[in-house]
């Protein structure tokens, strides 16, 4: 779908989008319309349940009196209510509702509404933003798919006082889409498609953008005694990586140290020797969306130039039952020189995480580093599928991150941490094993990781109920959502650019 922007005029032989406020208040242009209709608007309206609040949608098709091949009236709520979320959700609404509607072009017509809380170009650019995301489809794999199944719509225009505004205003959310893009790609190819080789390759790429990438193997790492993250990756026929993005968008910056991004990155997650049941193992393919977050968010901020320097980091492993699988009760020793007894291979996720924390520190001193995973299921029991998990060791940071993800509706929710689960830990023949007891699961995985970090400013976002969505929302189409990039990006942008 091409997103364009353009000075308004109502549009021939398209679809036409227009607004109406609270209480069926027409917008200048949907009261022009109605006047060419000979009032088909106002009829629809008085036939129907549309009241104009943010999520109603009325579709009058082939007016007389006009050369438009439907109108849509969206509502907006009362005038100056909307805020950029809010925009956001009706251009999803929109592309949702047009998509396979037979249209091939739609135009949106926002008004110059000075009661409005943005400006016009910023309403068109947000609108264009939240179209977009909501355009994403999967379809790579589907070969037999009938012309007519497929979306029809391919020309979204929005049209605005100041087009070249409303342009530009765009041009970073389509970067920041880009990277959501690159991440649902990731999350939604099958794991033998993308393995840790595969998946470090598809890191690579960022070079294209003049992101420094490294790839490490499993000799390499060896040499550096993660005995960890290699250890989950033994069973697999597959190599592990840990992949190494730098991004120097700031390279005056007086604090020099970057903000560092850690991402779990398990290609297939079968619970190795513990292994997993195999009612819904396919979801599986998705343990890697940590990591897939993490490059995502890279793409976003090397392909918008952002001013700040930001270090990404993947650990990507396959977890597999095999001969050389690691069995539970093994003791492994990580690249800290803590040893771990590993009671259940299924808690890998930490592992990976414990090596790929403790390099970035050893070697970055960052000033904040922040990881991504989906830990465990533990998280869903509590939170639901809301808002991912947020553990921190320091509350500035979190109070950011909390910011950062209500800003862009990827939520979080802020969890206890202390002394009284870090003990929950301890293993009577190593320095910890990698679970607790039955309760509490995501914050001893919490804990496990806070033990690789000391006391360098952290954040673990636990995603697992977050990287995959069951239902269509006006942004996110059911699915990999991507979750986590715009949020890093907004985290960035609001923290440590220069502005
Ligand atoms: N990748 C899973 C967590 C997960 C579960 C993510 C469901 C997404 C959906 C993780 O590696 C795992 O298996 N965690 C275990 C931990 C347990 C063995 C302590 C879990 O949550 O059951
Ligand atoms: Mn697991
Ligand atoms: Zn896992």
């Amino acid at each position: 779908m091409k997103i364009s922007f353009s000075k308004p005029e109502i549009p021939e032989g398209t679809a036409v989008v227009v607004g109406v406020y609270d209480d069926r208040k027409l917008t200048p242009t949907a009261s022009q319309l109605d006047k060419q209709t000979k009032g088909a608007i106002g009829r629809a309206l008085a036939a129907s349940r549309f009241k104009g609040r943010p999520d109603d949608l009325l579709t009058v098709l082939a007016p007389a009196g006009v050369d438009a091949t439907r109108i849509v009236l969206v509502g907006l709520g009362k005038p100056g209510a909307l805020d950029a979320l809010g925009i956001q959700a009706i251009g999803g609404r929109l592309v949702a509702n047009l998509a396979n509607s037979g249209e091939s072009a739609v135009a949106v017509v926002v008004d110059d509404g000075a009661d409005q809380k943005l400006a016009t170009a910023e309403q068109a650019a947000q609108l264009a933003y939240g179209a977009r995301l909501r355009a994403y489809r999967f379809d790579k794999y589907r070969t037999t798919e009938k012309p007519e199944a497929k979306p029809s719509l391919k020309k979204f225009t929005v049209m605005s006082s100041d087009p070249n505004a409303a342009k530009k205003a765009f041009d970073p959310m389509l970067k920041i889409s880009e990277g959501v893009f690159v991440t649902r790609d990731l999350v939604s190819e099958p794991s033998n498609v993308i393995y840790p080789e595969t998946l470090a390759q598809e890191a690579q790429k960022l070079t294209e953008l003049g992101v420094k990438v490294e790839v490490l193997g499993e000799k390499k790492m060896r040499e550096l005694g993660m005995g960890a993250l290699l250890g989950v990756g033994q069973g697999s026929e597959r190599e592990s990586q840990l992949v190494i993005m730098q991004w120097e968008g700031a390279p005056d910056a007086k604090n020099k140290a970057p903000v560092a991004f850690i991402g779990k990155g398990v290609t297939f997650d079968t619970g190795g020797i513990s292994i997993k049941p195999a009612a819904g193992m396919e979801e599986m393919k998705w343990d890697m969306a940590g990591a897939g977050a993490v490059i995502g968010a890279m793409h976003a901020l090397a392909a918008r130039k952002a001013k700040a320097n930001v270090v990404g980091i993947a650990g990507l492993v396959e977890n597999m039952p095999s001969g050389t699988a690691q069995r539970p009760g093994d003791v492994v020793k990580s690249m800290s020189g803590q040893t771990i007894e590993v009671i259940n291979t299924d808690a890998e996720g930490r592992l990976v995480l414990a090596d790929a924390l403790w390099y970035c520190r050893d070697r970055f001193k960052p000033q904040a580093m922040i990881d991504l995973a989906t830990l465990t299921g533990a998280i869903m029991v509590s939170l639901g599928r809301e808002h991912a998990g947020l553990f921190s060791n320091n509350d500035a940071l979190s109070e950011r991150l909390l910011a950062a993800g209500k800003a862009v509706q990827e939520p979080l929710w802020r969890m206890p941490m202390g002394d009284a689960y870090d003990k929950l830990i301890n293993s009577d023949i190593a320095d910890m094993k990698n679970i607790g007891n039955r309760y509490g699961g995501s914050i001893t995985a919490a804990q496990f990781l806070h033990r690789f970090v000391k006391d360098t400013p952290w954040a673990h976002l636990d995603i697992a109920g977050m990287a995959w969505t069951e239902k269509d929302s006006p942004v996110v189409p059911k699915g990999a959502s991507g979750y986590g990039v715009r949020l890093l990006d907004r985290f960035v942008a609001d923290n440590y650019e220069e502005k």
